[in-house]
């Protein structure tokens, strides 16, 4: 496996292997990698003859009062997972390399990216857009991998790929969990002990909402109620949205679930902001 740090470097490999005919994944990912970000570079390693993966923590994506200084950050052992899952070459730039001091061009997806996660990190999907356009104008892969735990991020891609003609085929891989439930995250160290069990409250509270479901309730507001009222029992939990959307659509709320829907929500555990969701088809 090749490391490159720089953009010239990446092309160079990347144009030998295309001149070779093969086919290349993308793996987008911020590092301090686990098995959420493994299942995806397996996934990437099936579909296609090379596979990239970045690790790049994007300092766009970040607002003023965010994480991207304490963002955790581990290369070698990034490097040894990137490996072990099959991937060919790992990108990992520094931020002068990816962003120049003139630097003034970006991807705004609208609608989209303005409910859920957006509401509350206005600038995030500015970020993601600009930097994911950027390795993909880098890489210029065949495909590219993201998890459905950032199911918004996954749609606005999506969204981006379609409005803007990029060749790519996007494709969404289900969420990783640990043992207990909780959604892997690089965020999860952040959690002290008794705030980790603390969490189990996301997914057990969507656990019951995907079960009233499946059970015939087809009103959002009465599951949006439920979550909500799971989640404020457990003291170190503090809401920042639960929400139901059409998730084949615009992202818009629904009052009726039906057709496929995200239920997606976003909960501060003490100071760490964790996220969680599911998609169902009805
Ligand atoms: P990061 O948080 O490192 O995640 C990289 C990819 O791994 C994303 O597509 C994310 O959805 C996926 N992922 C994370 N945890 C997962 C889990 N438990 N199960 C399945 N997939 C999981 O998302 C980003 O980085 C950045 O915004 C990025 C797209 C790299 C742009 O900077």
């Amino acid at each position: 496996m090749k490391i490159a740090t720089e953009i010239e470097q990446t092309r160079d490999i990347i144009s030998f292997w295309k001149k070779e005919g093969f086919s290349v994944g993308l793996v987008p990912t911020m590092g301090y990698l686990h098995e959420g970000h493994k299942s995806l570079i397996e996934r990437a390693v099936k579909e296609n003859d090379k596979v990239v993966v970045s690790v790049f923590v994007n300092p766009m994506q970040f607002a003023p009062n965010e994480d991207f200084d304490s963002y955790p950050r581990d290369f070698d052992k990034d490097i040894a997972l990137c490996e072990n899952a099959g991937a060919k070459l790992v990108f990992h730039p520094e931020p002068d390399e990816m962003y120049n001091k003139n630097f003034t061009s970006y991807v705004d997806t609208a609608q989209v990216s303005e409910g859920l996660c957006g509401k509350s990190r206005p600038i995030h999907f500015r970020g993601v857009c600009t930097v994911v356009c950027k390795l993909f104008n880098i890489v210029q892969p065949d495909r590219a991998y993201f998890g459905e735990k950032d199911a918004q991020q996954l749609a606005v891609i999506k969204r981006m790929v379609d409005d803007l003609n990029m060749n790519i085929k996007i494709v969404g891989c289900p969420i990783i969990r640990e043992e207990d439930g909780l959604a892997k995250s690089s965020r999860n160290i952040y959690l002290s002990a008794e705030e980790r069990k603390a969490a189990l409250i996301l997914n057990k509270s969507l656990k019951l909402a995907k079960e009233k479901i499946y059970a015939g309730e087809k009103a959002a507001e009465k599951i949006k109620t439920l979550i909500v009222d799971m989640i404020n029992n457990e003291p170190l939990a503090k809401i920042d949205y639960v929400e139901i959307v059409d998730w084949d659509k615009n992202l818009d709320e629904v009052k009726v679930i039906e057709g496929e829907i995200l239920t997606a929500i976003a909960v501060y555990i003490g100071k760490t902001r964790l996220i969680d969701n599911f998609i169902v088809k009805c």
